[in-house]
């Protein structure tokens, strides 16, 4: 946008109240397609359950599965930025709430780095890691919507689906984590799951995703965006089960998990 009075925000609080709408069938609507793929990640995806319910942990796996958590939370705050960028010169409320957010989650990679370190992994090994190409694209994905849509949707879709998913799995992967591995060593990812439930993070960035929709286009949108940040993860999770547990038996069957649409 340019430096035009005329098309500036005003006062900043009725910008935000304006930006307010209720859109709880949405939000059903949303919830009830991420439950479905909830269980058709675990039914469909090699491996999918295997932190949730695996009897012998594969410790590789595990293993590569925090480095990329950590590799993708690292870049996923620049787009964070570029998000707050947006809400400064639009809805500098709906901002503050960001950063704040963002703020609170900005160094969470600490607590996964520390849980790999009671396993022996050392910070070296984590950050001479190259992501893979399921989280770069991923991440370019969400940079994606703000370079040519202009808006950070695409972000607050993906944060949504990462928060809503998290409270719906991760409390039995970290129980399961915790019977394989014990307790204290997983001490981070119990935290993050604690941090994500008890602070209610889910509702809150539903309440920013909806300052961003307007019209039945911008609901349409939220759906597709969770479609397409759903066969990004698919994606990464094929890339890992092929990367650590059994490697593709040819070149397509690897680029296939990438062009397949899961959702
Ligand atoms: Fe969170």
């Amino acid at each position: 946008m340019t430096d035009d009075p005329r098309s500036w925000y005003g006062d900043p609080r009725a910008a935000a109240a304006a930006r307010t709408a209720d859109l709880g069938a949405l939000r059903t609507q949303v919830d009830d397609l991420l439950d479905a793929m909830i269980n058709k990640f675990y039914a469909e995806i090699p491996y999918a359950d295997h932190q949730a319910r695996g009897e012998e942990l594969n410790l590789e796996y595990y293993k590569r599965h925090n480095i990329e958590t950590i590799l993708r939370l690292r870049r996923k705050r620049t787009i964070d930025a570029l998000a707050i960028n947006y809400f400064t010169k639009r809805d500098p409320v709906r901002g503050a709430a960001w950063a704040h957010y963002v703020e609170d989650e900005m160094l969470h990679d600490e607590w996964f780095a520390g849980d790999l370190g009671r396993i022996g992994v050392t910070k070296d090994e984590i950050y001479s890691t190259d992501p893979f190409q399921a989280t770069k694209l991923l991440t370019g994905y969400l940079q994606y919507g703000m370079e040519f849509e202009g808006t950070p949707l695409a972000l607050l879709c993906s944060v949504y689906f990462v928060e809503y998913t998290t409270t719906k799995t991760q409390p039995s992967w970290v129980k399961n984590l915790e019977e394989k591995l014990g307790r204290e060593k997983v001490a981070g990812a119990r935290r993050h799951v604690g941090t994500d439930i008890d602070d209610e993070h889910a509702d809150f960035v539903w309440g920013v995703l909806t300052s961003l929709v307007s019209s039945t286009e911008d609901e349409a949108k939220v759906i597709q965006h969770m479609r397409i940040v759903a066969n990004l993860w698919v994606a990464y999770f094929l890339e890992l089960y092929q990367a650590v547990v059994a490697p593709a038996k040819n070149s397509f069957e690897a680029a296939g998990s990438l062009a397949g649409r899961f959702a």
